[in-house]
C-alpha cells in the first residue's frame, strides 16, 4: 500500500490575507467587499505622470517574476491596479489604497505615498509573490480600504561599512528590505578608525590608503564617486533619503592614518582593525583640520542631493570637552555653508547644536539623569531629536546570550524589547514636536557579509519602522507578535536570513 501524501488545499492558501495584517499597522483599515485578483489580463494603469509611471514600473518588476503575467503599465482602460496621483488629505507619505473586485486603486498625493501604497499591497498578496520564479497564484487582495500615513518624518535605519565595508551591491540588497517597511532614511556611517568608505578628491588617501583595511584585518574598501551616486539614485527609486555620516572629532583613525599632517605631532598613526574606541581625534588646534573638514563636506555634500550630513560627534574621549565644543563651533557652520542640515550623535547637545540641527539619542536606560536632561534641554531649544536608544533599537546587540554574532555592551535586546517602547515618550520632558522619529543602527563590528546583516535585522527592524509609522495607540506586542510571525514566509521567499525568536508564534499566523 502506498502512502497518501496530503497537501494544503490551493482554496486554503488563496484566502487572502486580512487588510490588517500589515507591517507597519496602517493608521485605518475598513474591510469589506469580495477581493481583488491579479490576473494574466491585468494592466496597471497610471495618469500621465512620470513619477506614477515610475512607481509602477517598480510595481511591475516586483510581480512579474512569480505571476509569470505580462502586467503592461497603461494610461487607458478600466479596472486592473490603479495608481493615481491626486489631490487631497494624503500628506507627504501617506496613501489610500481599495480593493473591490473591479479595481485595486492606490492614491496619493506624492510618488513616495504611491510607493509606501505598493508595499502595502505587496504585503497583501501571498508571500510567493516574492519567489523569482513563476508561481502558481492565485493573487488576491481583501476587498476594502486602508488608509494611512505615518506618524513621523524619520524612519531610518544605519548601516556602518566601516568596521566592515559592504559593498554597492549588499547596500543595495538592504535597501530593498527597508522599502518594504517604509523606511525612508538610510544613514551610511562611512568612516570611523578602521575605515574610510568614500573618495574624496582632494584628499584621495582617505580611500585608497584609509580604507585598505577593516576590523580583522580584511582588504576592506571603498566607494568611488560613482558607487556613492549609485547608491543615493537606488536608494531615491525606493523613497530613502540617504544621510552620509562622516564621524568626527573622534573615530577618525582612518583619516588620521592616511594624513600624517592631520595629527597633533605630526606623526601617522598605523591603520586599526580592532574595535576598541575613543581612542583618536582630530587636531582641535591645527587649522589644517579645518581645510580637511571643508574639502570633505564640501565633495560629500556635492554628491549627496538629501538634505542633511551626520557629523558623528560620539565617543570623543580623545578630545577635552574645551576643544569639543571648539571644534563643533567651527564645524556645523561648514555643513550649513554647503547646503545641509546637520545631524549628530546626541553628545552634540554638550556642546552648542546649530539651529535646526538633529541629535541621534543612543543612550540607554542606565544613562545617566545628567545626559538625558542635556538632550531634553536642547531639544527644548528647538534641536530636533531622532530616537536610537542602543538597547531597544541597536539592530548589532546579541537577541540573547547565544546569539553567535553582535555584540552585548546595551545588554540583549529581544524583539519584545526592540518593539515595545513608544518612541513619543521615551525622554520625559521632551516638548511635543522635538522627535523627528527613529533609526536603527547597525554596527558591522561583528557583521561582514548580507546573511549576518539580516539574521540580526529580522525580526526587529519591522518593529523598529512600526514604531516611525504606526500611531502609538495602535502598539500592542500581543497582535504585533501575529503580524509578525506573518512576515517569516515572505522572508523565506525573498531568502532573507531572520532570528527564530522564542516571542514570537510562528508558522500559526498565515495558514
Ligand atoms: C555610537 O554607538 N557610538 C553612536
Amino acid at each position: 500500500m502506498g502512502v497518501c501524501v496530503t497537501k494544503a488545499s490551493p482554496a486554503q492558501a488563496a484566502a487572502p490575507t486580512p487588510l490588517d495584517r500589515v507591517i507597519p499597522a496602517p493608521a485605518s483599515v475598513a474591510p469589506g467587499g469580495a477581493p481583488y485578483r491579479i490576473t494574466r489580463g491585468t494592466h496597471i494603469r497610471v495618469d500621465g505622470s512620470r513619477e506614477a509611471r515610475r512607481v509602477a514600473e517598480y510595481l511591475a518588476d516586483l510581480l512579474r517574476p512569480s505571476t509569470g503575467y505580462r502586467l503592461p503599465i497603461t494610461t487607458y482602460g478600466q479596472g486592473g491596479i490603479r495608481l493615481r496621483l491626486a489631490d487631497g488629505d494624503f500628506g507627504a507619505e501617506g496613501y489610500r489604497l481599495s480593493s473591490t473586485p473591479r479595481a485595486l486603486t492606490i492614491s496619493a498625493g506624492t510618488p513616495a505615498g504611491l510607493f509606501h501604497g505598493v508595499q502595502t499591497l505587496r504585503q497583501l498578496l501571498p508571500a510567493a509573490v516574492e519567489k523569482d520564479t513563476v508561481q502558481p497564484g492565485p493573487w488576491p487582495v481583501a476587498g476594502g480600504t486602508v488608509e494611512d500615513s505615518p506618524r513621523y518624518g524619520w524612519r531610518g535605519a544605519m548601516l556602518d561599512v566601516s568596521r566592515h565595508f559592504f559593498t554597492v551591491d549588499q547596500v543595495k540588497r538592504y535597501i530593498d528590505q527597508l522599502a518594504l517597511y517604509k523606511i525612508n532614511k538610510l544613514h551610511l556611517h562611512l568612516s570611523d578608525d578602521q575605515g574610510w568608505r568614500i573618495a574624496i578628491d582632494s584628499w584621495p588617501r582617505l580611500a585608497t590608503y584609509g580604507g585598505s583595511t577593516e576590523v580583522g584585518g580584511g582588504p576592506g574598501g571603498f566607494y568611488t564617486k560613482a558607487d556613492y551616486k549609485e547608491i543615493v539614485r537606488y536608494a531615491a527609486s525606493r523613497y530613502l533619503e540617504v544621510v552620509p555620516e562622516i564621524d568626527m572629532p573622534g573615530h577618525t583613525n582612518a583619516a588620521l592614518a592616511s594624513y600624517a599632517e592631520l595629527n597633533c605631532d605630526g606623526v601617522a598613526p598605523p591603520l586599526y582593525t580592532g574595535t576598541e574606541v575613543g581612542f583618536s581625534s582630530l587636531c582641535v588646534g591645527k587649522e589644517i583640520t579645518y581645510d580637511f573638514v571643508d574639502d570633505v563636506v564640501r565633495e560629500l555634500a556635492a554628491l549627496t542631493p538629501g538634505r542633511y550630513l551626520h557629523i558623528g560627534g560620539d565617543e570623543a574621549h580623545s578630545t577635552s570637552h574645551e576643544d569639543y565644543v571648539k571644534f563643533m563651533d567651527r564645524v556645523q557652520p561648514v555643513v550649513a555653508k554647503y547646503g545641509k542640515t546637520v545631524v549628530g550623535w546626541h553628545q552634540l547637545t554638550g556642546a552648542t547644536p546649530a539651529k535646526g540641527a538633529l541629535a541621534q539619542y543612543w543612550g540607554l536606560d542606565r544613562t545617566s539623569a545628567e545626559e538625558k536632561a542635556r538632550v531634553v534641554k536642547a531639544a527644548q531649544g528647538g534641536t530636533g531629536v531622532i530616537l536610537s536608544p542602543a538597547d531597544r533599537v541597536y539592530l548589532d546587540m546579541k537577541y540573547t546570550e547565544q546569539t553567535p554574532l553582535g555584540l552585548s555592551w546595551a545588554g540583549y535586546v529581544e524583539v519584545r524589547r526592540s518593539y515595545d517602547w513608544d518612541p513619543g515618550a521615551y525622554l520625559p520632558g521632551l516638548p511635543a514636536g522635538a522627535v523627528r522619529g527613529v533609526e536603527a543602527p547597525m554596527w558591522s563590528e561583528t557583521l561582514e557579509n548580507s546573511e549576518h546583516i539580516e539574521y540580526m535585522a529580522f525580526p526587529r527592524l519591522p518593529g523598529v519602522a512600526e514604531l516611525g509609522w504606526s500611531a502609538a495607540g495602535s502598539r500592542d506586542w500581543e497582535r504585533y507578535k501575529v503580524r509578525l510571525a506573518a512576515q517569516a514566509e515572505r522572508w523565506d521567499a525573498l531568502g532573507v536570513e531572520w532570528y527564530r525568536s522564542p516571542q514570537v508564534p510562528w508558522g500559526v499566523a498565515g495558514q
